[in-house]
């Protein structure tokens, strides 16, 4: 039986990452750590919080005696999505993202480093290589140019994790995804964002002319290709993961808008995101080539089921929009 070590556990990867494993993966075992920020949510994990593979700390990867305790209890792998991941909250101020995003990936390599793991899966992003133009793709190769306070902090861990691969041999690989959808993904984001605002009754605010691009991936198929990285990736190489599905904010919101049957009226334009990266896309050749994995949901299929995840579960993101869900752990957890 292996043991994974997952951080960031309870926020929207990570989550869909520890149900995956816990239903797909019967050889694995998971200690689940998470500090439980405004974005980690036990509610996520419900239903396998009693589950014989699991086991949830709470606490915090700047923590080095708190890691290195549950390293010490035979570590096969650290699989590291813990961070601040919000663009918008980075440019309102970012010493929370240095904090957690730079020191606590430091702190992860130095117990890592010492306990000997077999795989440090750096979980980062297609943000670190910046903004691309009309034409191109982003790949491996792809000079880091972030442009964000959160982009920039997620570079910083990358290149941290690889010099700590460089020097010490630590088994670092770095998977690098465009923009994630699907169940369980914070009401701050574009997606959940416009969904619930519109169940709400509200506008949604599109920034500047709404023509940006993201590339998205479904939450299952990243997750999927974590695992496959975990297997089969190489130590000291980057993996990026995208399913070619490029739209424009504009192409998403009018297609939510018509899944939820609303018109135009209830977009609205306000004003850009301070730097706000033009277009992403990925590349993701590598992976498909070396990891055996394929994306699996097609964008419209996966977003029709979003929306209607959303739909289906009101009470959850009615509890994360007014914090609710923060009594979770107390009530369900903590007074065990
Ligand atoms: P999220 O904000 O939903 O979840 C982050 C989780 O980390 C939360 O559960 C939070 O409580 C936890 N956390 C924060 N600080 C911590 C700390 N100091 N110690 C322990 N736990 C802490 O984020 P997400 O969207 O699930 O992203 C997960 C990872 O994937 C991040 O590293 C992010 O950079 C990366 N990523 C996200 C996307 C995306 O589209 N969401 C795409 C590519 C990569
Ligand atoms: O590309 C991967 C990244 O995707 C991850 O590393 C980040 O953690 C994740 O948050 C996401 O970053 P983005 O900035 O692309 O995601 P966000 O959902 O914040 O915004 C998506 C696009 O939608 C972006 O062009 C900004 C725009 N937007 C967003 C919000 C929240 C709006 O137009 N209005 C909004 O209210």
């Amino acid at each position: 039986m292996k043991t994974w070590f997952v951080t960031g556990a309870a926020g929207f990867i990570g989550s869909n990452f520890v149900r995956q494993v816990l239903e797909e993966d019967p050889g694995v075992r998971v200690i689940a750590f998470d500090r439980l920020t405004y974005a980690g949510n036990l509610e996520n994990l419900e239903g396998y919080l009693d589950h014989e593979r699991l086991r949830f700390v709470r606490g915090d990867i700047c923590d080095a005696a708190a890691v290195d305790a549950e390293l010490a209890t035979g570590v096969d792998a650290v699989v590291h999505f813990a961070a601040e991941s919000h663009v918008d909250r980075s440019i309102l101020g970012c010493q929370e993202f240095i904090r957690t995003n730079v020191q606590g990936t430091q702190v992860l390599l130095d117990a890592a480093r010492g306990r000997n793991v077999r795989c440090f899966l750096q979980v980062s992003t297609d943000e670190v290589y910046g903004s691309l133009g009309p034409e191109g793709r982003f790949t491996e190769q792809t000079p880091l140019h972030p442009n964000s306070p959160y982009s920039a902090s997620k570079a910083a861990a990358d290149l941290l994790a690889s010099a700590y691969h460089h020097t010490y041999g630590v088994p670092v690989v770095i998977t690098r995804a465009s923009n994630n959808y699907g169940p369980y993904q914070f009401p701050e984001k574009l997606i959940p964002l416009f969904i619930t605002n519109l169940l709400e009754g509200r506008k949604v605010p599109v920034y500047g002319d709404g023509m940006n691009v993201r590339d998205w991936v479904h939450v299952s198929d990243h997750c999927r290709a974590i695992r496959a990285a975990l297997e089969r990736g190489r130590p000291g190489e980057v993996y990026n993961i995208g399913a070619e599905n490029e739209r424009t904010n504009l192409e998403i919101t009018r297609r939510i808008l018509s899944l939820l049957g609303r018109g135009e009226s209830m977009l609205e334009f306000v004003k850009d995101r301070p730097g706000h990266d033009r277009r992403y896309a990925i590349d993701a050749s590598k992976a498909r080539a070396e990891l055996d994995w394929r994306p699996r949901v097609r964008f419209e299929q996966g977003l029709a089921e979003t929306v209607e995840w959303y739909r289906r579960h009101e009470g959850w993101w009615r509890r994360v929009k007014v914090g609710e869900y923060m009594d979770y752990y107390r009530k369900q957890y903590a007074e065990r």
